[in-house]
């Protein structure tokens, strides 16, 4: 499995911690796993493990699932971290634990960009999860066209990292097929060293969604347009999906 190199060089994986800090979807699924009174729990493309690690009471089983074994040694680091199982793997290590909610957080669902390997994927979790168990993940809402905030005008940035003085931004490549292309630029400044990191996500409307996981054996429950649990609007940034698995 080929991974971008944001999720393998061991520096941006650093730096995806503390530019991707807690916020209200941390919020949002830790609610949800409280409301559903969930015991055994899976987060699929689990990364450094900020929630995973919230979610791992001492009461709930906790299973952090990511193919990337930089993001996952560094998960692995972190306070808490024992009380999660952490497996190496892509959905394909899910097994069936007939667990009662599943997370997919921080997009993840955008990096399924063929529709065989996000139907693949959906078949996986349904199994791996108990009849009547839940999904809930979000995926950007394709309406607010943020790739169109992907500049560098827009997202220029000097800032200290543990590496010393950076610069970084973000520059669109290109828009199409429900693909979006796109540039991150790192620049050391203490050794002048330029890294640039080609990343592909898939938008998939509201609609698209719904259908994939009617497909799956899913009924969606809910679809808000924020982490308030508000509803969507053209302006949403997300789409937050909370589906079923029929056959309870
Ligand atoms: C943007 S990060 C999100 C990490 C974490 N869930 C969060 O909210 O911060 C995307 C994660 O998806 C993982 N990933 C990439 N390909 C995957 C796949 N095929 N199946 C599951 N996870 C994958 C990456 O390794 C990375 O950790």
């Amino acid at each position: 499995m080929e991974l971008e190199l944001q999720y393998v060089d061991p520096r941006l994986v650093e730096l995806y911690d503390i530019e991707n800090t807690r916020g209200g979807d941390t919020d949002f699924y830790l609610g949800l796993a409280a409301d559903l009174a969930a015991r055994t729990i899976l987060d699929l493309g689990c990364g450094t493990g900020l929630l995973t690690r919230e979610l791992a009471t001492d009461d709930r089983v906790v299973i952090g699932v990511d193919p990337s074994a930089a993001m996952l040694a560094y998960a692995r680091r972190q306070p808490g971290a024992e009380r999660v199982q952490w497996i190496e793997g892509d959905s394909g290590a899910l097994g069936t634990p007939e667990a009662d909610l599943l997370v997919m957080t921080g997009n993840v669902a955008q990096v399924f960009l063929d529709d065989a390997v996000w139907a693949a994927t959906l078949r996986d979790i349904h199994a791996a999860l108990r009849p009547g168990g839940y999904l809930a993940f979000e995926s950007r809402n394709p309406e607010d066209r943020g790739w169109e905030r992907w500049n560098r005008e827009a997202t220029y940035e000097q800032s200290d990292s543990p590496f010393g003085p950076m610069e970084s931004w973000l520059d669109l490549a290109s828009v199409g097929d429900g693909l979006v292309r796109f540039e991150a630029h790192n620049i050391f400044n203490a050794t002048g060293e330029v890294l640039v990191v080609p990343s592909t996500l898939r938008f998939r409307s509201q609609a698209e969604i719904t259908a994939s996981l009617t497909d799956a054996g899913f009924s969606v429950e809910h679809v808000y347009g924020n982490w308030l649990r508000g509803p969507v609007t053209v302006a949403s940034r997300v789409l937050v999906f909370v589906a079923r698995r029929n056959g309870d």
